[in-house]
Parts: structure tokens; sequence; C-alpha cells
């Protein structure tokens, strides 16, 4: 069996218009391995090739070159489809429907049979928080909700991988965190997630891995926290100011503003920051709070696609 849910081999895309003679190389080169049951952040600036990728890997745009596998078959074998869901970027629905009704009707088509509908249904609705509204027609949602009801539509089938196009773009913070719990709650159960989102405080929260794309190549993949720079410097806060503790820590390091108990201190490497804790501890510090500064994903995002310019 394969260790990756996804692993693509120099994937190409070439949109080539006739009429304009425009050409655009929407994805090039992309060598992506998402690892079993991992949560991954496939993330780039606006048109950089993230829907484009997402449709090759569902066989619904033809590669110009490359190759790709998903649990190391073929996008071509109905065994693989099946275990795939998916939540488009722009979806529309049949909006006279019911969202049970839609559920049902998107859940037909999958193949799934009566007696597992009838309790896949009211599970997925559960999930995405719309039970209360099951029986409301799709055409009186917000939009917020109708995303709900797209992601419930996408683990209907109770797919290995689940890819999620912007599936969190419409929501408010309450349904963000609610479709982040909902992530876990997947992984926890050895799903694999795909996502592609541009909220990137989100996609730190719940993702192990990711990809950073700009102009059709990945600039950037790995582990978020091997990605994200450590910076040797540190915020300190201390039960009660200590002048001794304050000596120690010059000894050691710079201290760049101190204010009561709190004080930020740099030291010279990210290896000195355990040497900084002991030496407050030794001096008989007691420390309440001991932050290392780090990169936020935001700050790798600009970093990379500025550097890529
Ligand atoms: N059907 C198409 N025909 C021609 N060009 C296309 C088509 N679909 C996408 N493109 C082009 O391919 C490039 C990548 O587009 P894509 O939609 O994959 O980007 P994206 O990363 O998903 O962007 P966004 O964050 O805005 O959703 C863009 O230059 C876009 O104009
Ligand atoms: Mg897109």
């Amino acid at each position: 069996m394969t260790e990756y849910a996804v692993e693509t081999h120099q994937l190409r895309k070439v949109y080539r218009s006739r009429l304009r003679k425009q050409v655009v190389v929407a994805v090039d080169s992309l060598d992506l391995k998402v690892p079993q049951g991992c949560v991954f952040g496939f993330l780039g600036p606006n048109g950089a090739g993230k829907t484009t990728t997402i449709m090759m890997l569902l066989g619904n745009v033809y590669p110009t070159s490359g190759s790709f596998r998903i649990f190391g078959e073929a996008i071509s074998s109905m065994s693989v489809r099946r275990r795939i869901g998916f939540l488009p970027e722009k979806f529309q629905f049949h909006d006279l429907l019911t969202a049970e009704e839609l559920l049902w009707f998107h859940g037909r088509l999958a193949g799934m049979d009566r007696h597992l509908l009838a309790r896949r249904v009211p599970e997925v609705l559960e999930q995405v928080g719309l039970s209360e509204r099951a029986r409301s027609r799709v055409r009186e949602f917000s939009k917020g909700m109708q995303q709900r009801l797209g992601i419930a539509q996408a683990i209907l089938h109770d797919p290995d991988l689940i890819i999620l196009d912007e599936p969190t773009s419409a929501l408010d913070p309450l349904g963000r965190r609610d479709v982040r719990d909902l992530i876990l709650h997947l992984k926890s159960r050895g799903k694999t997630i795909f996502l592609n989102s541009h909220l990137l405080s989100e996609v730190e929260m719940v993702c192990d891995e990711v990809a950073i794309l700009r102009a059709g190549r990945v600039q950037r993949q790995g582990d978020l926290d091997m990605l994200l720079q450590v910076h040797p410097v540190v915020d300190v806060e201390l039960r009660v100011p200590s002048e001794r503790v304050m000596q120690a820590v010059r000894a050691v390091s710079s201290v760049l503003s101190e204010d009561g108990t709190s004080f930020t201190a740099e030291v010279q490497s990210e290896e000195d920051i355990p040497m900084l804790a002991r030496c407050i501890i030794e001096a008989g510090g007691e420390i309440m709070r001991f932050v290392p500064h780090r990169e936020s994903l935001e700050d790798l995002f600009v970093r990379v696609v500025e550097e890529t310019k």
C-alpha cells in the first residue's frame, strides 16, 4: 500500500486560447507528495494554479503533461474515485431542493444505497450544524449555510481523501471554528484533507504540511513547523520583577525591552533559547510565560511570494 494519498510527478497544464492566441501555463513541473492521514494546505496567490491542480486530480481537467496517482492508482479507476470527496470553489446547487433532498440526490449519484443514506444524511447535516434546516430549501440558505451544505456533500460517502477548495470563505468565525473542528475530527479518523484556502491563520491551525504555489510552481513544501522560521527572540514574563534575574539575562543575551515583570531578550541563535530559560531559573526567576518569536504562516507566505517575484 502506498503511503501517499496524492503524488504528482512533473504535472503541467497549459491553457491555450485560440481566439486571442494566448498561452497560460497554469501549473508547471508540479511534484507534490501528500502523506495519508495528514491535513495538507495548498496555498498560493490568486491565479497560482491551485484550482487547476485540483481539477486535474479529480479528472475534470486533462494534464498537458506529467502524471499523478491517488492512493497509488490512476484517477480512471472507479474504486479510487469513490474514495474522494470534493467541495468546489464555486458550487451551484439545485436550489429548489431541500438540504436533505439535495444530499439524497448527490448520494444516489455517488451510488450510495437507501439504507446507508437514511443513516448518513442526518449524520452529516449534524456534523455541519444544519440539522435544524434539513427541510429548508437551499435557495433560502445564506452563503455560509450553502458552504456548510457543500461540505456535508463532500463527506457524505465517507471518502478517504477530502479535497476542499476554499471551504470557509463565506463562513462567520463560529462557522470557521466548526469546520476546523470537523477537519481535525476527520483527520483523527485517518482521513486525508487537501485544503486550499487563503485564510492563512486557519490553515496554520489545522495543517500538518503545506505547499506554497506561485505562477504554477511549488516554491516551498513540507512540514509546517519546519518551514516557519524561529527567531532567537523570546518574550518572558516573571512572577515578580527581579534585578538578580535581569543581571543574569543581560550576561547571556541582549535585552530589547523591559517593563516590570516582562522583558524581551535576543540570544545568539535558536539553539541558545533553552539556555536562556535555564539561566533565568538558576537566578531564582519564576517563569509565567516564555514565548520564542516564530514566523507566522502569513509572514512565510509573503516572504516566499515576494522573493520569487
Ligand atoms: N479554463 C481555463 N481556461 C483558460 N485559462 C484558465 C482556465 N482556468 C484557469 N485558467 C488560468 O490558469 C491560471 C491559474 O488559475 P487557477 O484558477 O488554477 O488559480 P487559483 O490558484 O485557483 O486562483 P484563486 O486563488 O484566485 O482561486 C490563471 O492564470 C487562470 O486565468
Ligand atoms: Mg482557485
